[in-house]
């Protein structure tokens, strides 16, 4: 058993902001998905375990060494798909895998030829292992991304807003292949999508505001809202009477028609029960103070 323990970890960038505020969170093998919303902190969290940035305060062991202290420890163990890979080297993506794995530590040839095909098939590059990345469509590029994360054979890997830009087919699949590796090792998954989430992870982290709000098993969450999740359709004239007299927790267009849903403990008047989604905790837990 793999186990990350971060502890009252602070980080504020040069500017002032304070980007993370002192989270505490362990965990374990399986995967958890942290979930919040644009500018919550879910990068900057990820590049700091990773070792890309150092915390202001607070420290990060995996499997009990300290891994601020020893950053090459968590390189060489760690497989990392960031949100934005920047340019790409003109050579081609065998090359550049090869590249990354000796970097990674491993420097048998024969058995880092063997890594590389077969992670190459496992995402379904295969046929174009000779071809720059820089020439691959974004889909591509995610695949390679994975490949990369994956090389060496992690027990960490963190992915970034993975299936962004990835279409249905690829996104399934990708989901797959991340489902599969995160028997045996930690896999942090951050995401808006909170349908990937629900499907995949064995535990959720909600992040808000560089501090984790709420984390838990998906369906304990979920059982939580039981009998206190409403939703009704409205004009778009009334809404705003709602959000003074209710609990909202989200509005959406259904069918071209608005539609509310409320927490409420007691039945709102003239509205529905819903049973509660995983999208529904979510919403909830950004309206909670931490
Ligand atoms: N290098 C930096 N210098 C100053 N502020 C930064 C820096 N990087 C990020 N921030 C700020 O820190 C906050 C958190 O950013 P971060 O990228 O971690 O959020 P996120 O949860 O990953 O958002 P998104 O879902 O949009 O990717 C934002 O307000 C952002 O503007
Ligand atoms: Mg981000």
């Amino acid at each position: 058993m793999n186990t990350l323990s971060i502890n009252n970890l602070n980080l504020t960038y040069k500017n002032g902001f304070q980007a993370i505020n002192n989270i505490s969170l362990e965990i374990k093998n399986g995967m958890l998905g942290l979930l919040g919303p644009n500018g919550a902190g879910k990068s900057s969290l990820m590049k700091t375990i990773v070792g890309l940035q150092k915390p202001s305060s607070g420290n990060i062991f995996f499997n009990d060494i300290d891994v601020v202290k020893n950053p090459e420890f968590i390189k060489k163990n760690l497989g990392f798909l960031p949100q934005d890979f920047g340019v790409y080297p003109k050579i081609s993506a065998y090359d550049l895998l090869d590249h990354i794995g000796v970097l990674k530590g491993i420097t048998d040839n024969n058995i880092r030829k063997k890594q590389i095909l077969n992670l190459f098939e496992k995402v379904n590059l295969s046929d174009f292992q000779d071809k720059e990345v820089h020439t691959f469509s974004g889909g591509m590029k995610q695949r390679f991304g994975v490949a990369q994360a994956l090389l060496g054979d992690p027990k960490i890997i963190i992915v970034d807003e993975p299936t962004a830009g990835l279409d249905p087919e690829e996104r399934n699949r990708f989901n797959i292949l991340l489902n599969d590796i995160s028997q045996d090792v930690i896999v942090i998954l951050s995401t808006h999508l909170v349908e990937d989430v629900r499907n995949l992870c064995s535990e959720i982290a909600v992040m808000n505001h560089g501090q984790i709000i709420r984390k838990g098993e998906p369906k304990k969450l979920m059982a939580e809202l039981e009998n206190k999740i409403w939703s009704r359709s409205l004009d778009q004239n009334n809404l705003e009477n709602f959000y003074t007299q209710y609990e909202v927790i989200s509005r959406q267009l259904i069918e071209r028609k608005h539609h509310i849903t409320v927490f409420s403990e007691e039945t709102p008047k003239d509205f529905m029960p819903v049973n509660p989604l995983l999208e529904h905790f979510y919403f909830y837990s950004l309206t909670q103070k931490p």
